[in-house]
């Protein structure tokens, strides 16, 4: 099997790239990313000398090099995770979202048209679907009603990836995540952010009255979904995935349990300004793709544990990252608030 996963050096491009070399050992996988900001070959570093994969940087909102690439490789299955992710950056500038959700996705998939994948997953978000009240769920059939740049970027990709198998009978699968968190998380979302200014005993910005609601899933839980998506779900369909139930908690919460596991002080909280259009609530309900055979495993407290040792542990990995422009995007996303 000659598979592609885009955004492979991303966070949870990464996570899926070891989880398919560990259950799926004879696939060949291509790993392709274009290293932004957010991309960092560190993350499957430790993978150079595994002769199953390969790396390829690469622009998917680049046609030429996207179809020659495809018409080299005839890829069986591609996972396509490569995006601009953060919702902070898409309100500063909206520019790069639309190019790389929007056009990168149909880019990806004339070339899988054109060089016959058997089956494209496409990995969007519970945030296509705007907010919830403090009740209720997500179902997939529920309208789409995104609030930020970065969650309409992603809404219109889903509905040209579904089009296409509506249109051209490319096998397209749509899932749409929760929130994750675990190693190789970008330290610009709120769990990553939260571990590592802690260790750094700086403050903890905390948006408006901190009781936004988000339904945290353990990025293995993820990887497992996606593969149980590819290999089960049925084409043209929508699968929502969220954690167990115990992670649907406001972000007051998960700021107390990381200063309480790393035995820190609540007085590095700094309740900040809102997010503008900052969504209430989200939570999914999983019972389709759990009818597929897939269901979440870790709990919240053992989930975050792991992934709070894991910064500790790896403190190399985000020092290196929070310098020059990362601290110049931090200046213009904090500095005002
Ligand atoms: P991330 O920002 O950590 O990784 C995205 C990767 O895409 C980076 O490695 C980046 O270099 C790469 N990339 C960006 N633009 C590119 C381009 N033009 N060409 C090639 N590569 C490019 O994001 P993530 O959190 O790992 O999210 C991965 C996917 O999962 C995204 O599509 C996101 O919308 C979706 N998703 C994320 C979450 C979450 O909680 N993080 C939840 C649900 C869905
Ligand atoms: O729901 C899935 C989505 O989850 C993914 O599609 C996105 O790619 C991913 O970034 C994430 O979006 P959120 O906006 O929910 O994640 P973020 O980590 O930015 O914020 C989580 C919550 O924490 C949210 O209510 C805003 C709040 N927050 C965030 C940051 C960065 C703060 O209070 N302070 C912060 O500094």
């Amino acid at each position: 099997m000659k598979v592609l996963v885009t955004g492979a050096a991303g966070f949870i491009g990464s996570n899926l790239v070891y989880h398919l070399l560990e259950s799926r050992p004879s696939w060949k996988i291509t790993a392709l990313d274009l290293l932004t900001y957010a991309g960092n070959i560190e993350n499957i570093a430790g993978l150079i000398n595994d002769r199953r994969i390969e790396f390829i940087k690469c622009d998917i909102a680049d046609p030429a090099t996207v179809n020659e690439l495809f018409a080299e490789k005839g890829f069986d299955l591609v996972f396509h995770l490569a995006a601009e992710s953060h919702v902070d950056r898409s309100i500063h500038s909206a520019a790069e979202f639309i190019k790389t959700n929007v056009v990168g996705t149909q880019v990806l998939l004339d070339a899988a048209l054109s060089s016959k994948v058997s089956r494209f997953v496409h990995i969007s978000t519970d945030e296509v679907y705007g907010s919830l009240g403090p009740t209720g769920y997500f179902y997939e059939t529920t309208l789409l009603d995104p609030t930020s740049p970065y969650a309409a970027s992603k809404a219109a990709s889903d509905l040209i990836v579904l089009a296409y198998f509506k249109t051209h009978g490319l096998e397209t699968v749509v899932t749409r995540c929760t929130n994750n968190y675990g190693p190789y998380q970008f330290p610009e979302k709120l769990i990553p952010l939260f571990v590592t200014n802690a260790l750094e005993d700086k403050p903890l910005p905390l948006y408006g009255d901190g009781l936004n609601v988000r339904s945290w899933i353990y990025v293995r839980d993820h990887c497992e979904a996606l593969l149980c998506a590819a290999e089960k779900g049925v084409a043209g369909e929508v699968y929502n995935i969220g954690g167990t139930s115990d992670g649907e908690v406001n972000n007051r919460v998960v700021t107390a349990a990381i200063l309480e596991i790393l035995k820190k002080p609540e007085t590095l909280i700094k309740p900040v300004k809102d997010r503008p259009a900052h969504d209430r609530r989200y939570a999914v309900d999983s019972s389709k793709i759990n009818g597929i055979g897939w269901k979440a495993g870790i709990l919240f407290r053992e989930g975050l544990e792991k992934t709070i040792k894991w910064y500790v542990d790896n403190r190399s990995w985000w020092q290196s990252i929070k310098t020059g422009a990362y601290l110049e995007y931090y200046e213009r996303n904090y500095g005002a608030r």
